[in-house]
């Protein structure tokens, strides 16, 4: 059964062959959705008959986010450790022990309860495709359940055995890397698509960090990598170096650093919201965009550097303090994500694609960042189905 969505005030198709500029805008647009698909997109004029009829009342339409980092799998929250930082203390990631504690306490039920509540919360404001990683159990069992509970709300499933040293391994650093890279893979490979290491110090040195994502891409995992978040360092450039999909934060970059993702293609995904809520100097978007580097905006929703699942915050950050414009912001988000996760079918507004849609309450996705804190989405379509 089709359904014509007319009367579109701003289209932003995410396709620059569709429509004007990077966002493929096009204006009094309308959508057909068939099955599930994007079936037709061109102007109300011309929209073909349809079973159904929804106008959009001039407003805009855009194609649902795509959250491609976050950390839904925690039990507990660290608002002690937030405030401390609102009154001047450095953010560090030995706060990830914090979460590990509380979340091997947890019971099953309990920590599907809060990745169902960050999934809904998502698509709430428009997010319709998220990726998740383990991380905060870093024990054979405890990753493997991450991993399980993570695949029963998306396919997006991240492997991050390799997050921080386990503490039962604080001494032996490397025999942790032998565990993620032995019994931990065996047990965790089944359930998952991606795997990622945080390589920064404080957690994974390069050669750690290469042991672990060629292990898991020995068995059928694709790689992503946390990389120069907390300052500079080698996880950029073996992103590059290994394929990775992703190279997540890229918040300290080198001009080599740029030149090697400019050279390649994984994506360099940036993550806002960690550096509001670690009061820390954002990432260069337009450096990057100027450079030729596809750029993805992600949540990395998680308790400890960043407690959003909110996509459209994390556009109206990167425009007003990363150099986007409005347009760039939102196809990152969109198209940037879909390109960070290789998925062809979710990004954009084009046919044959999935018809994942955002309708807003405004006329246009500039109020995304015009409009900060105002939650403007007024309906969300899911693979064709209203779901908000
Ligand atoms: O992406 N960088 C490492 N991991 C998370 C932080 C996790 C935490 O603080 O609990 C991140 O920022
Ligand atoms: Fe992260």
């Amino acid at each position: 059964m089709a359904t014509a969505i007319t009367d579109i005030g701003t289209l932003l198709t995410c396709d620059p062959s569709l429509g004007e500029g990077p966002g493929g805008v096009l204006r009094d647009a309308a959508v057909v959705i068939d099955g599930g698909r994007v079936a037709w997109v061109g102007s109300t004029a011309a929209v073909p008959a349809a079973d159904d009829a929804y106008s959009a009342r001039g407003r805009a339409l855009l194609p649902g986010f795509v959250d491609s980092h976050a950390h839904l799998v925690f039990a507990g929250d660290r608002t002690a450790e937030f405030q401390a930082r609102m009154s001047g203390r450095r953010y560090s990631a030995g706060g990830i022990r914090t979460t590990v504690a509380a979340t091997r306490e947890a019971t099953d039920e309990a920590l599907e309860a809060n990745v169902a509540r960050f999934v809904g919360e998502a698509l709430r404001q428009g997010t319709t495709t998220i990726e998740t990683k383990s991380g905060y159990g870093l024990t054979v069992p405890d990753e493997a359940r991450a991993l399980r509970i993570a695949a029963r709300h998306t396919p997006e499933v991240t492997y991050l055995g390799a997050h921080v040293v386990a503490p039962e391994y604080a001494d032996d650093p490397d025999g942790y890397v032998e565990l993620v890279t032995g019994p931990m893979l065996d047990a965790c490979a089944p359930h998952a698509r991606w795997v990622d290491a945080f390589c920064e110090r404080g957690a994974f040195d390069a050669d750690q960090a290469r042991a672990v994502l060629t292990a898991g891409a020995a068995r059928g995992l694709v790689p992503r990598v946390h990389a120069n978040q907390l300052g500079p360092g080698p996880g950029v450039r073996l992103a590059v170096e290994l394929g990775a999909a992703s190279a997540d934060h890229c918040t300290h970059l080198s001009g080599a650093d740029v030149d090697a993702l400019a050279g390649g293609d994984t994506v360099a995904t940036l993550l806002p919201g960690v550096e509001f809520s670690t009061r820390s100097p954002y990432p260069d978007a337009r450096r990057l965009l100027d450079a030729g580097v596809t750029v993805a905006l992600a949540s990395d929703c998680n308790p400890g550097s960043s407690f959003t699942s909110s996509m459209p915050f994390c556009v109206a950050l990167a425009v007003r303090e990363m150099g986007m414009t409005p347009d760039e912001a939102v196809v990152a988000a969109t198209r940037g994500g879909a390109l960070a996760l290789r998925r062809p079918d979710v990004g954009r507004i084009a046919p044959g694609s999935r018809a994942d849609l955002v309708l807003l309450d405004a006329p246009s996705h500039v109020h995304l960042a015009y409009r900060p804190g105002v939650p403007l989405v007024a309906a969300v379509w899911r693979g064709g189905v209203v779901v908000h």
